[in-house]
């Protein structure tokens, strides 16, 4: 990829804001001229015609979407102004709130150097504008017009997501899949048409028994009745990757199994044998013996995340669970130029209840704002899907569970201490409202009572259960709420079957969360969910499936806490940003880095109906255009 950027940068031509020649046009003309009729007059007459046919050749030409830039052909120069001629079409979400709605804004050497009115860009920045630190020539900005009914925001941000996890799952993927017997087919597809080495296993991922006609969870056994599949090493995680079913020649690899694993369940038969099936910790018996990804792999698998996300108008990527060898990854990628976008990594030690933070060196925006790691992320329980978050009371559709925590309480007092005291943005997984809760109980102990609140900028990685009290107590802290709004519509047709009427009161609760004033940040989780930001846009602000249906009818499910859709513009720019410490990101006001993406549409203002089919026409990381074109309109 920093071979692609290098050559876009030595084929990029400054345009020219001088003045087209008239010249060529006039020849032309003369070359076929009338008869004339009555010499004199008909001479002046011509030539009038001659330069009014100039001007509106001209005028033809400078007005004309003429110009178009792209990635791979025609680079924007390093000074222009991007200006909307349909009024304030250009939104600079400032940090201090609303929607910064302008005509224009000017971009100069990757920043934003100014925005305003398309009058105040012409007075300050038109052609007698002299850009400061350039060679001290006079030059002019080229204004470039965004195309009828477009619009630009900042980039988006992804603020918890799995990029490697992402293309390592594009390679099988089970989503959507409405029975065992329709996993197993596309399991077979991939394997003949994969030609593994001896040994490789097969993974996959995005089962969901609750899809199936049984809603039980799979068996080895099943796996193993595949004529084409039988004796392979298979892996498949559950969609929420809280769950993963294995066939028997990795259960063969795992050997003798714990009668017990904390924090973690090996579903068994009556008679105690492994059924296949591992949830939360005891899924670490199955990485004990799977084969290390490769540099190899995680580069591929990460130029086709960079290249999805890119397209669907993603600047930047917070990666939700970074172990130490990935992070060593990303650090060599950054070194030799090869992030395509932005990644802030939240690390993850081998051993959950330790501290590995000197263990590795934190980055602080290597690669010229590229990649920062100055996080960690624990996890404190697991997912509602397999029933595998902490919950205070039971189930309310299995009496007698309630989850479980995936470290012992009285640990993440210290464990989170040690972080924060070292340095490092503490972001907890907490589902359940029992991990919030006892989460809350550990930053309140370490905040105490004279820390700033927000110094720490502590998060709860997906905050989805939570008691009404400690949504207060989350807010009053400064801790941040890290949402994804697709979970909620993924969930909503069965999330108040496992929480009851009372629970659900506190579940996917961003509105309650803002109105206690909280900071929410939002992401997707991909692969869990899709890597296109705008379903979580749409998610937010409808609480709808993308059909338009709910539990609650077309209104939208637990419709009080959908968020506008200025709220849920600040949770995918510059919500992230505050989220990450970052403040060169997330606005497109002066002084930031011009991450942006040009829209076919606004979706401001875009009916409901059509929200999903609004498009990214170009996607700008550092003033250059990343993906797509912009032709000037
Ligand atoms: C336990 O039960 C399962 C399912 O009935 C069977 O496949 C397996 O062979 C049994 N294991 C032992 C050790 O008997
Ligand atoms: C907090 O500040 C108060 C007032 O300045 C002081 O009396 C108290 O000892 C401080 N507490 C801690 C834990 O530092
Ligand atoms: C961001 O913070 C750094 C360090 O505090 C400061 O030097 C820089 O000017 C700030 N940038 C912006 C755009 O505020
Ligand atoms: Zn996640």
């Amino acid at each position: 990829m920093s071979d692609i950027r290098a050559r876009r940068t030595a084929t990029r031509m400054p345009i020219s804001n001088e003045k087209t020649p008239l010249a060529p046009a006039t020849e032309r003309y003369r070359r076929t001229p009338p008869p004339p009729r009555r010499p004199t007059r008909s001479l002046s007459l011509s030539i009038s015609l001659l330069i009014l046919l100039g001007f509106v050749l001209y005028a033809q030409r400078r007005g004309k979407s003429g110009v178009s830039y792209s990635f791979d052909g025609k680079a924007l120069p390093d000074w222009y102004a991007l200006c909307s001629k349909e009024g304030k079409k250009v939104y600079t979400v400032p940090e201090e709130g609303g929607l910064g709605a302008v005509e224009c804004v000017v971009v100069g050497n990757k920043e934003v150097a100014g925005s305003g009115s398309l009058a105040r860009v012409r007075r300050r920045w038109g052609d007698k504008h002299e850009p400061t630190g350039q060679s001290g020539r006079r030059r002019g900005v080229p204004i470039i017009f965004l195309p009828p009914g477009h619009t630009l925001t900042p980039g988006f941000v992804d603020s918890h997501a799995h990029p490697l996890q992402y293309g390592h799952t594009r390679q099988l993927q089970l989503q959507g899949s409405r029975s065992i017997r329709e996993i197993i087919e596309r399991v077979e597809t991939f394997v003949n048409g994969a030609s593994l080495p001896r040994g490789a296993w097969v993974e996959g991922m995005g089962w969901d028994q609750n899809l199936w006609p049984v809603k039980e969870f799979p068996t080895a056994a099943d796996l193993e009745a595949s004529p084409v599949l039988a004796g392979l090493p298979i892996a498949l995680a559950r969609i929420d990757v809280h769950a993963e079913w294995v066939s028997p020649a990795v259960l063969d690899l795992m050997g003798e199994l714990p009668d017990h694993v904390e924090g973690g369940q090996i579903v068994r038969y009556p008679n105690g044998s492994a059924t296949g099936v591992f949830l939360d910790n005891a899924i670490d018996l199955i990485n004990a013996v799977r084969p290390p990804w490769t540099d190899t792999q995680r580069e591929a698998f990460l130029e086709r995340m960079t290249k999805d996300g890119l397209s669907k108008g993603l600047t930047g990527v917070q990666d939700a669970q970074v172990p130490l060898e990935d992070a060593i990854f990303f650090k060599r990628m950054a070194d030799k130029g090869k992030l395509g976008m932005r990644f802030y990594s939240m690390i993850n030690c081998e051993d959950r209840e330790a501290y590995c933070g000197d263990q590795i060196e934190k980055v602080h925006g290597a690669a010229d704002g590229r990649l920062t790691i100055q996080a960690v992320k624990l996890f404190a329980d697991g997912a509602l899907g397999s029933r595998g978050a902490a919950l205070l009371e039971d189930y309310a559709d299995k009496p007698g569970w309630s989850g479980f925590l995936l470290n012992r309480e009285e640990t993440w007092e210290p464990l989170m201490r040690k972080w924060y005291e070292n340095g490092w943005q503490v972001n907890v997984h907490t589902i359940g409202d029992k991990a919030n809760h006892v989460v809350l109980n550990a930053i309140e102990k370490i905040l105490g009572p004279n820390e700033s609140r927000t110094a720490g900028r502590f998060r709860l990685e997906h905050a989805q259960i939570m008691r009404l009290d400690d949504i207060t107590r989350a807010a009053n802290l400064g801790v941040i709420g890290s949402y994804q709004p697709t979970h909620a519509t993924s969930d909503m047709w069965y999330a108040e079957d496992r929480l009851g009427s009372d629970r659900i009161k506190g579940a996917y609760a961003w509105r309650t969360y803002l109105e206690h004033g909280g900071r929410i940040t939002l992401g997707s989780d991909f692969p869990v969910e899709s890597i296109d930001p705008l379903k979580g846009y749409y998610a937010a602000v409808t609480r709808l499936a993308e059909d338009g249906t709910s539990p609650h009818g077309p209104g939208g499910w637990y419709p009080e806490q959908k968020l506008t859709r200025e709220e849920a513009l600040r949770g995918f720019t510059v919500e992230p940003a505050q989220a990450s410490f970052s403040n060169s990101t997330g606005s497109l006001t002066p002084g930031k880095r011009f991450d942006a993406v040009l829209w076919d549409d606004d979706l401001l203002e875009v009916d409901q109906e059509e929200m999903l089919d609004v498009r990214v026409v170009a996607t700008i990381i550092d003033g250059k255009i990343v993906w797509g074109g912009i032709k000037s309109g």
